[in-house]
């Protein structure tokens, strides 16, 4: 064989559906929304366990993994959050062209956020899934006491006390988990991903 046969053949990327056969996986984003406190996070987890237990391997970016490293030059100015999403929604794509069920759980509390995230993302492989649980009940879960800061004027910004919460106008799937169980807000996100992965 001749040099020129073997380079077009090893100069190329593998391709995100050859990823995907060898995970026997389609690739998704489910993008999880919602004020702090809403259960973006738990359920999320939960989701993840069923999925690993059914053979589908998925990857959670959240706070936890993202605003305490590549993120930890943010804060949350409306320009820090959009740069917060941008860089979240570069990586998330990545993760979904390698064919791994994404699941991204952040605020991301403006339209215009989370349609930036769409369009970075490809509108086919992005899934909105809105974390109604009413404000009144996030502040009483109040998991990390930042609303009680919020309030008393010490957290500056903070989203649906001090910063604007703009609700999704037509996400995919709406869950409120002061209504729901875990496992019933689970089965709905489970079943909204079946409409692409066989489960
Ligand atoms: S986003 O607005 O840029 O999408 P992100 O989801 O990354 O926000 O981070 C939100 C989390 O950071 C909250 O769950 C909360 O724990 C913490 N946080 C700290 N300060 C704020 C603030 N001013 N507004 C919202 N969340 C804050």
């Amino acid at each position: 064989m001749s040099d020129n046969n073997i380079y077009p053949i090893y100069d190329q990327m593998m391709s995100r559906e050859d990823k995907e056969q060898l995970l026997n996986q389609r690739g998704m984003m489910v993008w999880f929304t919602g004020l702090s406190g809403s259960g973006k996070s738990t359920v999320a987890m939960s989701v993840e366990r069923e999925l690993h237990k059914r053979g589908i391997l998925c990857r959670i970016l959240d706070g936890d993994n993202i605003r305490s490293g590549i993120n930890n030059n943010l804060g949350f100015s409306q320009e820090d959050r959009m740069e917060n999403i941008r860089r979240i929604a570069e990586v998330g794509k990545l993760f979904v062209q390698t064919g791994i069920v994404t699941l991204a759980c952040f605020v991301s509390p403006t339209e215009d956020i989370r349609e930036m995230a769409r369009q970075i993302v490809g509108e086919q492989d992005f899934k909105e899934v809105y974390v109604s649980t009413p404000i009144e009940e996030c502040e009483r879960r109040d998991v990390k006491g930042l609303y009680a800061r919020a309030r008393k004027g010490e957290v500056k910004n903070f989203t649906g006390i001090s910063a604007p919460f703009e609700e999704p106008k037509n996400p995919t799937l709406s869950i409120d988990t002061s209504k729901l169980s875990l496992e019933e807000s689970t089965m709905k996100v489970l079943e909204m991903i079946s409409s692409v992965n066989t489960l």
